[in-house]
């Protein structure tokens, strides 16, 4: 199973579990490949992507969402794109998503960071998923999470998908 097949069905297992159609958030969405495999399906009524479309950890570069809005253009009643630095603006979103995507800065400072802004915007059985937990060039990002759980008393699955997945349980 691919990375992105996993996060597909999570969303139709928190759908399932849950009882009704979710809200997904993913940070660093590039071209939307992982945005179009959760939108596959019925089960995410409202979906925040969040990206710089910069050059940061194999950004487009483009500096612009146009891509995702035209590639998206027949989800767009449930899709927003929000095209900023994700440490700016997660602290200032309200609501809350059953599930949430971290994929955007890479770096452990910045990983830390997205964690502790999603920690408001994640309802009690939600789930965040981090990538890359065991890529080699983030090799840092696996402590990341270790002490981000530690530290908020939660829980967490590490899956040896693609270049590993962290799955914490709100
Ligand atoms: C690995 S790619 C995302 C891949 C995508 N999730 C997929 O699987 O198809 C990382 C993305 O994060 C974005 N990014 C990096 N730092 C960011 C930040 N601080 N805020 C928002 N987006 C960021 C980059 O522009 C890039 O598009």
């Amino acid at each position: 199973m691919t990375t992105h097949e996993y996060i597909a069905q999570r969303a139709k297992d928190q759908r399932f579990i849950l009882k009704r159609p979710i809200s997904y958030l993913e940070i660093g969405v590039l071209e939307g490949n992982s945005m179009a495999a959760v939108l596959d399906g019925d089960a995410v009524h409202q979906s925040v992507g969040i990206d710089t479309f910069g050059v940061e950890y194999g950004g487009t570069g483009k500096g612009s969402s146009i891509h995702i809005l035209e590639r998206f253009k027949t989800e767009l009643h449930r899709l927003l794109i929000i095209q900023s630095d994700s440490h700016y603006v997660l602290p200032l979103l309200s609501g809350k998503f059953d599930l949430i995507y971290i994929d955007g800065d890479h770096s452990a400072e910045g990983c830390r960071q997205d964690l502790e802004d999603c920690l408001h915007l994640l309802p009690p059985r939600g789930i965040i998923l981090v990538d890359d937990i065991d890529n080699p060039n983030h090799s840092y990002l696996l402590q990341v999470v270790e002490s981000f759980v530690a530290k908020h008393g939660l829980e967490f699955d590490h899956h040896r998908i693609g270049p590993g997945l962290a799955e914490i349980y709100g």
